[in-house]
């Protein structure tokens, strides 16, 4: 008597086990391999921006993603510059900012290129 109780709730948790893992599968199928590099570029960039550049981007520029506040730079919420004109400014430099070319590696910059393109249209 209890074993086919135990037996029928033993099923119902398997089925139900499975159907709520249909549905996480059917939400986590479209995050396709775009996504997941565009995550992981992100999650880069934000890392070369306030960590692996140096002296990092964070000093000079202000980004709320990033949690940065610094002044010499502009505040990229407010210029909200295109991946291409980020990549360019920090292979090249501008100004006071030194040039990273060669300090970075190219997928360094290309990340810190789209994170920061990202981050400002995201930021007011
Ligand atoms: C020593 C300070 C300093 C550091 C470090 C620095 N910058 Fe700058 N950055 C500046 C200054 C100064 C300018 C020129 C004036 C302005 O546009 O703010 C500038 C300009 C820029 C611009 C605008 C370029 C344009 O087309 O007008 C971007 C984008 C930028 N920096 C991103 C970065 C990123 C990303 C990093 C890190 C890899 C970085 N900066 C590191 C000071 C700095």
């Amino acid at each position: 008597m209890t074993d086919r109780i135990d037996r029928r709730s033993g099923k119902y948790h398997v089925v139900h086990m499975f159907s709520a893992m249909l549905l996480i599968a059917s939400f986590s199928v479209p995050a396709n391999a775009a996504d997941a590099n565009s995550q992981a570029k992100m999650q880069l960039g934000r890392e070369v921006f306030t960590k692996l550049a140096a002296p990092n981007c964070g000093i000079c520029h202000a980004l709320k993603d990033a949690g940065t506040t610094g002044e010499i730079g502009a505040k990229l919420e407010e210029l909200k510059p295109t991946a291409s004109q980020v990549a360019e400014a920090v292979r090249k430099g501008v100004g006071a900012m030194p040039p990273f070319e060669g300090k970075l590696t190219e997928a360094q910059i290309q990340a810190v290129a789209y994170y920061v393109s990202q981050a400002a249209r995201k930021g007011n």
